[in-house]
C-alpha cells in the first residue's frame, strides 16, 4: 500500500484561445479591463461604446473589432448582432452607471433611460444575442450592490439591482447560459448556472462569514474521476492523484475529513460508487475533493428537467451508459459532472467558425 500526497500541475493553455468576445461598452472602466484580460487569454475581441475616438484607441490597443453606436437603441444593437460575421462566445454587457437622485430631485426621465440601461438592455441582449453565441459560451450581465443598501437617492438603484438576479435566473433557463456580477466595493458576488444544470452557484466576496481557506473537506461529485482530473489539470490546477480510501478506515493523518483520510493509489480496484477521490485546493486555500459516483439510486433524478448543453455531451453519456454498464441513471451523472466543472466548448461544439 502507498499513501498519496503528491499534487501533479501542467502548462495551461490561454484560456479563451480560438474564442470571441463582445464587450458592449467595452471602451473604459470594467469592460474594458474585462477586455484586456480576454485578450490576455487569447480571445478575439468586439467592443462597443459611444465615444468613437475613445473606442478607436481601445481597439488599437487591443487589436479588436470595434463599432460605435448607443447601446440603448435598440434597433442598433438588434442591427449589430444580426451582422456579426460569425458566431461569438461570451457577450459581456456594462454601460451606463446608475441613476441616484433624492426624491425630492428624482427626473423620471432619468429614472427611464436607467430602466432601459439596466433591465432592458440585458434583456434585449439576450433576445438578440442568444441565438449569436456557440455552445458552452455565456452572456454576461453587470449588477451592483446598491440592491442591497439603503441610503437617501438609492430607490431606483436598490429596486433595479434586487431585480437583475431574478432576471438573469430566468433568462438562464433558455439555451444559452446568462451569469451576473455584482459589482460594489465591500460585496462581490459571481452566480453563474453551468450549462444543463438546475443548480447555479454562488461565489465572492462578503458572501460568507467564514474566513477564507477555512472550509476543508468539501466534496464534489463527479461521475468520471480521471475526466473530472485531468481537465482541472488542464486547466493548471494542481490536484492530487486519483486515489481511494483504505477500506473503509476512518481515522489516520493524510486529510482531516469522512473518505481520504487514509489514502490508497489509484482508483478503488472494484469502481465502487463513491470509492475513489482526487483532491486539489482552492486559491483562498479550502480543501476540495473530487468524488466519483458511478451510479445513481432510481428516483434521484428528474428526467424532465435532466438537459444537456449539446449533442456531443449527450453522445459522450451514451457512450459511457451503454460502454460502462452504467443504467439510465449515467444521465444525472452527467449533469453532475457538469454542474461541477463547466467545460470550455470542445472542437465538436464549434460547428461554425
Ligand atoms: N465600477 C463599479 O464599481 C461598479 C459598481 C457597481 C455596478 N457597476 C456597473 O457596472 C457597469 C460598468 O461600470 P464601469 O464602472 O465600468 O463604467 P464606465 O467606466 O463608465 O464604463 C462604461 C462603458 O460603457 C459605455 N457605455 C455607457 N453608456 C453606453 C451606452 N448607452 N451604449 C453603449 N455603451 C455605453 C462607455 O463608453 P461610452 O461612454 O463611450 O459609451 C464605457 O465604455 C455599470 O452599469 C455600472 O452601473 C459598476
Amino acid at each position: 500500500m502507498s499513501t498519496v500526497t503528491t499534487a501533479a500541475c501542467v502548462q495551461r493553455q490561454p484560456e479563451l484561445l480560438g474564442q470571441t468576445v463582445v464587450v458592449i461598452g467595452g471602451s473604459t472602466g470594467i469592460g474594458l479591463e474585462t477586455a484586456r484580460r480576454a485578450r490576455a487569454e487569447g480571445a478575439d475581441l468586439i467592443l462597443t461604446a459611444r465615444d468613437p475616438d475613445r473606442l478607436h484607441r481601445v481597439g488599437l490597443e487591443l487589436g479588436a473589432g470595434i463599432t460605435a453606436f448607443d447601446a440603448t437603441d435598440f434597433v442598433r444593437l438588434g442591427r449589430f448582432f444580426g451582422e456579426l460575421p460569425k458566431p461569438v462566445d461570451h457577450v459581456l454587457v456594462t454601460g451606463p452607471g446608475p441613476y441616484y437622485a433624492p426624491l425630492a430631485e428624482f427626473d423620471f426621465k432619468a429614472a427611464r433611460r436607467d430602466l432601459e440601461a439596466h433591465i432592458l438592455l440585458p434583456l434585449q441582449v439576450a433576445r438578440v444575442a442568444a441565438s449569436k453565441v456557440r455552445p458552452g459560451g455565456a452572456l454576461l450581465f453587470m449588477g451592483g450592490t446598491g440592491g442591497r443598501r439603503t441610503a437617501p437617492g438609492f430607490a431606483l438603484i436598490s429596486a433595479l439591482t434586487a431585480a437583475l438576479p431574478a432576471m438573469t435566473k430566468n433568462l438562464a433557463l433558455a439555451p444559452v447560459r446568462v451569469n451576473l456580477i455584482a459589482a460594489g466595493d465591500d460585496f462581490r458576488v459571481i452566480q453563474f448556472t453551468p450549462p444543463g444544470s438546475g443548480c447555479s452557484v454562488i461565489f465572492g466576496k462578503n458572501v460568507t462569514a467564514s474566513t477564507p481557506g477555512s472550509a476543508q473537506g468539501l466534496y464534489l461529485i463527479v461521475s468520471d474521476i480521471e475526466g473530472a482530473r485531468n481537465e482541472l489539470l488542464g486547466r493548471g490546477v494542481e490536484i492530487t492523484e486519483v486515489f481511494h480510501d483504505d477500506a473503509g478506515v476512518y481515522a489516520g493523518t493524510d486529510q482531516p475529513y469522512l473518505f481520504g483520510r487514509r489514502r490508497v493509489s489509484g482508483r478503488d480496484p472494484e469502481h465502487r460508487s463513491y470509492r475513489s477521490f482526487a483532491s486539489f485546493s482552492d486559491p483562498d486555500g479550502n480543501g476540495w475533493l473530487l468524488q466519483e459516483i458511478t451510479t445513481r439510486l432510481p428516483g434521484r433524478i428528474d428526467p424532465a428537467s435532466t438537459s444537456f448543453a449539446s449533442a456531443s455531451d449527450l453522445a459522450r453519456l451514451v457512450r459511457r451508459v451503454y460502454g460502462g454498464g452504467t443504467g439510465w441513471d449515467g444521465a444525472a451523472e452527467m449533469n453532475d459532472h457538469d454542474a461541477i466543472i463547466p467545460r470550455r466548448p470542445r472542437e465538436a461544439d464549434r460547428t461554425i467558425k
